[in-house]
């Protein structure tokens, strides 16, 4: 009796902590500095939840759980490792797995016979979370597809696009009612399971690449809320806080996203609601450009007052971060201003830029958010583009048939020169041809973004043997 009783207060404690430290993990996770120690803590209670769990008395056999432990680690361990390039579609596997496992906890729980029958509330809030989970599972799948590139980028859209999605919902809702008075319908369950199985897949559909990231902080949202439900459904406290928790950071990030990308949120909640996307604007015919060499480039460079790089997401892939900073380090022992303008969705992840760049230990300070640093765009005499493309494309700004149009964009095009590092004419995430690079002004520097840069430094250091 005693060990019973000392085994629930210890799984009370061990959730309460977790409670805590769940808490706190988001609070730290919300600051560069403090960021370390904020994941230290979601880890540490992520473990205390699963140890908890573990204690509880209803185990009669531990069998499948340990198969269960195992199979997570062997995928888990490959999913940790990814290049951070690749975070946005392996956050989209995870959200999808969470979701995977709300959805057949939730059907488990409809299906299984109980002594008591469910109260119309508990009905209620387990239709939500089966049907949350559902359309999280595909819609997470879809998005990681189309951010590997598995599937095309491309939003594609149809008359009436927004009816049928709208209505494949109304449809589950209707019948999540229906089995809310009538729990005895059993033959409805897979109703509720499909519609929104196929209603993920068609949200993501009309996405555009642009949109990616917010949606992907929205299905963390449905992720969390889904969790939230199944806290309710088995009376786990952890369950409604942790998911209250994710559901809503995931939903004031998706909201937050959209405002700095100047997208509709509804576009994004609803899957292109209200409008037809026009499709890539990317030109066969090659238009003239003007390149050059490293040794020009660092001539140009060492002659300017005011230099402003802009990263991107070719930065992040060639791992250029440390030469970028020996390039700081040169022009700046030249006297020359040097700041960085970071763009909140360049790279592929947000943040992702800053921390690169403080993995180099380029100082903090130096690092300017858009609205920050878009004022000083027509007084810099070069702003050197590095691997960016999508966040410097100024059809954002001028084209309305454009893809991107309307959305935040860091004024390069304003500054003296503009010169471009990057491999070749290759389009960004979004597809699409980018006009800044046709300019008078605008010079094109070919090449790896690590290499290049490495070559100007080695111009700037006088190592090329002149
Ligand atoms: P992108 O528009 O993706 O452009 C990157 C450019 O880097 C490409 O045009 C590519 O041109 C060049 N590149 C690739 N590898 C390179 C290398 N080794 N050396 C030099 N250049 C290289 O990047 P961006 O401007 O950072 O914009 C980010 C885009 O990703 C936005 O559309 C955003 O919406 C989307 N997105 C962002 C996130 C978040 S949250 N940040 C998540 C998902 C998607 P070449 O092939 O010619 O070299």
């Amino acid at each position: 009796m005693n060990g019973f009783a000392g085994s629930d207060l210890l799984i009370e404690v061990a959730y309460l902590i977790a409670t805590a430290l769940f808490i706190f993990s988001l609070m730290w996770m919300s600051s560069p500095t403090t960021a370390r120690r904020g994941v230290f803590a979601g880890e540490l209670g992520m473990i205390l939840a699963i140890a908890g769990t573990l204690l509880h008395r209803g185990i009669v056999d531990y069998k499948l759980i340990v198969i269960a432990l195992v199979l997570g680690t062997i995928i888990g361990i490959p999913l940790g490792k990814v290049q951070m390039t690749a975070v946005p579609q392996r956050t989209a596997l995870s959200h999808s797995f969470g979701a995977l496992c709300v959805t057949l906890v939730g059907t488990a729980e409809f299906y299984l016979p109980r002594e008591v029958p469910m109260t119309r509330f508990m009905m209620g809030v387990l239709c939500m979370e089966v049907i949350l989970g559902a359309l999280t599972i595909t819609g997470s799948l879809m998005a990681a597809g189309k951010l590997q590139e598995w599937l095309p980028q491309r939003p594609i859209t149809y008359k009436g696009q927004n009816f049928v999605n709208l209505g494949l919902l109304g449809v589950a809702v209707v019948v999540a009612i229906v089995l809310v008075i009538h729990p005895e319908r059993t033959h409805l369950f897979p109703v509720i399971v499909g519609i929104p199985l196929v209603f993920g897949v068609m949200m993501i559909v009309p996405i555009g690449g642009a949109d990616m990231p917010t949606v992907i902080s929205l299905l963390n949202s449905y992720a969390g809320l889904s969790a939230a439900a199944m806290g309710f459904v088995l009376n786990s406290k952890l369950l409604i806080v942790a998911g209250s928790l994710d559901g809503a950071s995931g939903f004031i990030l998706s909201v937050n996203m959209s405002k700095a990308m100047n997208r509709s949120f509804s576009n994004v909640l609803f899957g292109a609601f209200g409008q037809e996307q026009t499709a890539a604007t990317g030109t066969a015919e090659a238009k003239p450009v003007r390149s050059a060499t490293a040794e020009e480039a660092a001539a140009i460079l060492s002659a300017a007052n005011k230099v402003v790089i802009v990263p991107g997401y070719g930065m992040a892939v060639a791992q250029a971060q440390h030469k970028v900073r020996e390039l700081f380090d040169a022009l700046s022992k030249r006297g020359v201003d040097v700041k960085f303008g970071i763009h909140p969705v360049a790279g592929r992840m947000p943040g992702h830029m800053n921390v690169l760049l403080a993995e180099a230990d380029i100082p903090y300070d130096k690092l300017l958010d858009m609205d920050e640093i878009n004022g000083d765009f027509p007084q810099t005499d070069v702003a050197l583009i590095i691997g960016a493309n999508d966040v410097t494309n100024p059809a954002a700004r001028n084209e309305p048939s454009s893809p991107i149009y309307g959305m935040p964009i860091l004024d390069v095009d304003k500054a003296r020169t503009v010169m471009v590092i990057k491999r070749g004419m290759g389009a960004g995430f979004a597809g699409i041809e980018n006009p800044l690079y046709f300019l008078d002004r605008t010079l094109m520097l070919f090449g790896d973004a690590k290499g290049f840069v490495g070559n100007i430094v080695r111009e700037l250091s006088g190592g090329s043997g002149h």
